[in-house]
């Protein structure tokens, strides 16, 4: 089968499309032939393997595992020894942790990870990415914020992967909400909910004094240093992008003062905290809250290209990579 692989970190180009043997159905696992990829900001990071210390997982020297890929759909071919809950022709979708190999045209992943049913009606593109932007929401919105109807949340990056969800579900949970964007995304950010749009290059929401319950910084631009001023005085700064300077004001903060910082790694969670979440996910789903947004599709051959694209860091939503005819 084809599959996209790296030898070592770097940029786009380090993207190479192979010939891998195809997986199988081991005991345990379900073989996927699959339909769609997302091709996200956390991908990208990976495969130039930063931050650093993320090497001491991957491969310090280089990639131990040269697959690429994490958040998958398609359709169920085969099911291994002693799995219940899926049965061949099942669409499903899901993300394959550290395993990896979701650019690809076949995955085998364990059933009791994460991975579940499409919701009837949902496109595989759809589908592809709801265990990253979604998901890590959830995450963040729910556990680490436990975000309350009227609050005053601002999602800085409110036009990426996590930005364009998270913008829909706080208003789904009853939040007021400010997205920061640019100029250019500032009527879409708005179409999908947001009370109030700030555009970065014109004000800086970190000046905005005492004004949030809750900033979201889904894209690591700011810091909870700047950001402080800007929450209520028992307010809450949480990112989903690692930093040193974060996890120490992260346990500085749990000690002193009443204003918060926080970051999670949603992937890294057990599973079974993780489908508490996806099932909350889906219902808000299946009533109508959430539109996956789709900014651009490529084909398995156009792997690096996809890549690059995610580089620019400026992608509206997510970037799919179309694996195969339905
Ligand atoms: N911890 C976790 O559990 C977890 C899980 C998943 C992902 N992540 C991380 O989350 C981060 C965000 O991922 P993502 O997929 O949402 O990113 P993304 O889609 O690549 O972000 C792109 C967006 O960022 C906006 N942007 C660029 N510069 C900005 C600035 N200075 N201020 C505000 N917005 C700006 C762009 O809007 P404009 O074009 O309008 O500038 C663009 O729409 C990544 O670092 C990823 O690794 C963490």
């Amino acid at each position: 089968m084809k599959a996209a692989v790296y030898h070592r970190y770097g940029p786009a180009n380090v993207v190479k499309l192979t010939e891998t043997p195809q997986p199988t159905a081991a005991p345990g696992h379900i073989l996927i032939r699959l339909r769609a990829s997302a091709v996200t900001a956390a991908d990208t990071m990976i495969r130039r393997g930063v931050p650093r210390f993320g090497r001491l997982f991957l491969g310090l020297r280089g990639p131990k595992n040269p697959a690429m890929g994490t958040q998958f759909a398609g359709d169920v071919v085969e099911v291994g020894a002693d799995v219940t809950g899926f049965a061949p022709g099942d669409r499903v979708f899901g993300e394959t942790g550290l395993a990896f190999g979701a650019h690809a045209e076949w995955v085998a992943v364990k059933a009791d990870e994460l991975v579940a049913h499409i919701p009837d009606g949902m496109t595989y593109e759809d589908a592809a990415p709801l265990c990253d932007g979604p998901l890590t929401d959830m995450n963040f919105l729910r556990n680490l914020a436990d975000l309350q109807p009227g609050q005053h949340i601002l999602i800085n990056g409110a036009a990426g992967s996590l930005g364009t969800a998270a913008v829909q579900l706080a208003k789904a949970m009853g939040a007021e909400v400010t997205g920061v964007c640019s100029a250019r995304n500032a009527a879409f950010v708005r179409s999908l909910g947001a009370d109030h749009v700030v555009d970065y290059n014109r004000a800086d929401f970190t000046r905005h004094s005492g004004r949030y319950d809750v900033i979201y910084d889904t894209v690591g631009k700011s810091s909870f240093g700047r950001a402080k001023h800007a929450l209520k005085p028992s307010g809450l700064y949480m990112s989903p992008v690692l930093g040193l300077g974060l996890l120490g004001q992260m346990f500085w903060t749990k000690c002193f003062g009443r204003k918060r910082a926080k970051f999670s790694a949603t992937g890294m969670l057990p599973v079974d905290q993780q489908r508490p979440l996806l099932r909350d996910l889906l219902e808000l789903l299946r009533q109508g809250h959430l539109r996956m947004i789709i900014d651009r599709r490529f084909p398995l051959d156009r792997v690096a290209e996809a890549h690059a694209y995610v580089d620019t860091g400026h992608k509206r939503g997510n970037v799919i990579l179309e694996l195969g005819q339905a």
